[in-house]
């Protein structure tokens, strides 16, 4: 066999969603890397385009019906171009997909995505392909090692997936499955694998990724032996629920040098009814003494958390009590969202609130957020951080990268090595980044 004759084909991947989809897209492309397909960043011209979807809101999986409408313009320029639909969307919705929109070659769900070089070849005879099966196997088992080019400073790796929690507003355990965890070892070699290829931060993801029980390993205990990997600078993870969350956890943050301080624990509502209600199975205090007790292992460690409004049979006192526990808490982040009503949630069945009330409530909270964060941001002016360069900036002598605290920070500078890590001094506040330049 000979590499000298390839027949490259082009592979447009969009991405929408969480950063699990992001690792996925990822892995999506390696595995059709080997049957020839090389990624593009515009759909234009492309022999393949593959959307890789949410559907954790309305307007998220509605989007993708437009989106699939504007592709129609490239299918006419080329009558071989295929499309395909990956991901969240994909599990929940299967043959619908191309019942709406005929056009659509490929339908593929997040847990069977290494059978797409073989879906391919079915494709590529003229059929559609099909496959939102929950296997028995592993895909990372059947997915090709990551052994390639040298990449970006800090990626994410899939380390547990689905979830058993079954919030009355989420559609993810339906998308994603019952929880599973991957063993220690693939992660740890994975792990190993990016750190040679240049990388210096992983992020460990799961939708629980702190139900992490893989080979009855705990998260903390994964965290402690890729600590161990030369080279690997930094440990996040993402996203938490707070009754799975662990002593040994809450304990690393301030014992373990290369985890981050900066903890994505969503709570959705500060009203112990709503949180009844969405199935939460704790209350807003139990919240908060978490919170509390993550700040006594490591003071500095940022806070971020999603929020939900107008849930079915959210009231004033019930907004309120939210308000009250984001005051109490101090958010460094956060996203906060409508609630949606999803087809088949057990909340979609219950009375909605009207949308005027909820737009209001959601402008309020945001703006309480945007303090907090803004505060936090100004109260960093004049002091030192560790920045971990990721790119060059827009402008000339400029780099970008990221603080431990996630915070975006732009550093007046020439040409640094990207993934290098620098301490800059912080010297200004902007909306969504800081200000700063090396510090001596
Ligand atoms: N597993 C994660 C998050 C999954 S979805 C967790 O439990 O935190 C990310 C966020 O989307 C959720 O935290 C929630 O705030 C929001 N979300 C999920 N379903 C929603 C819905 N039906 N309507 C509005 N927001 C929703
Ligand atoms: Fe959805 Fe709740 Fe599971 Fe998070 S914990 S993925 S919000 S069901
Ligand atoms: Fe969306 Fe699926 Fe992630 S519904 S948020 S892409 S798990």
């Amino acid at each position: 066999m000979t590499d000298t004759f390839k027949n490259t084909k082009k592979l447009y991947i969009k991405t929408y969603g969480c950063q699990m989809n992001v690792y996925d897209s990822e892995r999506m492309a390696e595995a059709l890397g080997a049957s020839g397909y090389e990624t593009v960043d515009v759909p234009d011209g492309a022999d393949m385009i593959l959307m890789n979807t949410c559907h954790i809101r309305e307007k998220a999986a509605e989007k993708i019906y437009s989106e699939l409408g504007r592709y129609k313009q490239f299918k006419r320029a080329n009558p071989d171009l295929k499309i395909g639909v990956a991901g969240c969307v994909a599990q929940a919705e299967g043959e619908e997909i191309m019942r709406r929109q005929p056009m659509v070659d490929l339908v593929v769900g997040p847990q069977t995505y290494h059978r797409l070089p073989e879906m391919m070849k079915q494709v590529d005879a003229g059929e559609k392909a099909l496959d939102t099966d929950f296997p028995e196997e592993d895909k990372f088992d059947h997915l090709p090692n990551r052994q390639l080019p040298k990449r970006a400073p800090s990626a994410f790796l899939t380390v547990q997936e689905g979830c058993d929690k079954f919030c009355a507003f989420c559609v993810v355990p339906y998308t994603r499955g019952a929880e599973v965890s991957r063993t220690p070892e693939r992660i740890i070699r994975e792990a190993q694998e990016l750190v040679d290829r240049g990388v210096r931060e992983i992020n460990l993801l799961g939708q629980n990724v702190n139900a992490y029980n893989g080979d009855d390993w705990s998260l903390a205990k994964l965290i402690w032996a890729l600590n161990d990997i030369d080279g690997l600078e930094r440990i996040r993870f993402t996203t938490s629920h707070p009754n799975d969350m662990t002593d040994d956890l809450i304990e690393a943050h301030g014992t373990c040098a290369k985890l981050m301080p900066y903890l994505h624990l969503p709570v959705q509502s500060g009203s112990d009814k709503v949180l009844k209600g969405m199935n939460r199975q704790h209350t807003a205090e139990q919240y908060i003494r978490l919170i509390e007790r993550f700040r006594e292992a490591r003071s500095d460690i940022l806070i971020s958390g999603d929020f939900i409004v107008g849930f079915p049979g959210e009231e004033d006192v019930d907004f309120n009590a939210t308000m009250d526990l984001i005051r109490e808490v101090n958010y460094g982040q956060a996203y906060s969202f409508k609630y949606s009503a999803r087809p088949g949630t057990p909340a979609a069945e219950r009375a909605f609130v009207s949308a005027e009330v909820a737009d209001e409530r959601l402008q309020r909270l945001q703006a309480l957020i945007t303090t907090q964060q803004r505060a936090l941001q100004e109260s960093m002016v004049g002091k030192d951080v560790d920045v971990l360069l990721e790119r060059k900036g827009r402008l000339t002598g400029q780099m970008v990268g990221k603080s431990q605290h996630l915070h975006a920070v732009h550093i007046t500078a020439d040409d640094l090595e990207i993934g290098r890590i620098v301490r800059a001094r912080i010297t200004n506040s902007e909306t969504n980044s800081l200000g700063a330049i090396l510090a001596s």
